[in-house]
């Protein structure tokens, strides 16, 4: 049996907001592990940690994931987004300022997640209802806002896109 700390290291190197980063990681550390406790990216969350609250979505390879089924080692020379990655200038990003319009943030700490999907399902370049919009974050638990506010959000960014 391996001990705690003991098992082997492999180094790790990702695209991680636009920027190369590399560090040491265990075979059984999680993408979530490694981006919140290596990377510092306190943006992604936890919360079950067995792939059931979304909480710690991210894109892979411009991909939506939940960060905490993905082993960290499978991401080697990948691209890897959150919400970090998609602000510039620290100016907010459309999206953002739509949450903050509609009510969308409470306690925030689904926020992030949701922003990243949101952003994903934006970069589409599709147009999508209300109920797309609805099923396609249905992965994602936010235990204050009741979803409406969220849904409105991304739904206004997206249809500015085609007027
Ligand atoms: S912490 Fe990853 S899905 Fe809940
Ligand atoms: S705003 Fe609190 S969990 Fe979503």
């Amino acid at each position: 049996m391996i001990k705690e700390g003991t098992r082997p290291t492999k180094t790790l190197s990702v695209i991680l907001n636009g920027q190369k980063r590399v560090t040491e990681i265990q075979s059984n550390e999680t993408l979530l592990d490694v981006l919140r406790n290596k990377f510092q990216i306190k943006s992604v969350k936890a919360a079950c940690w067995v792939g059931d609250c979304g909480i710690c979505t991210v894109l892979l390879d411009e991909k939506p994931v939940k960060s905490c089924l993905v082993l960290a080692q499978e991401t080697m020379n990948c691209t890897i987004t959150t919400v970090e990655g998609i602000t510039h200038n620290d100016k907010l990003t459309e999206l953002q300022d739509a949450f903050i319009r509609h009510g969308a943030v409470q306690c925030g700490y689904c926020t992030g997640a949701f922003l990243i999907l949101g952003h994903y399902i934006i970069n589409q370049q599709q147009r999508f209802t209300f109920s797309e919009i609805q099923e396609m974050i249905n992965g994602i638990i936010c235990r204050c806002t009741g979803y409406l506010q969220i849904i409105e959000s991304i739904l206004e960014v997206n249809e500015k896109q085609f007027r």
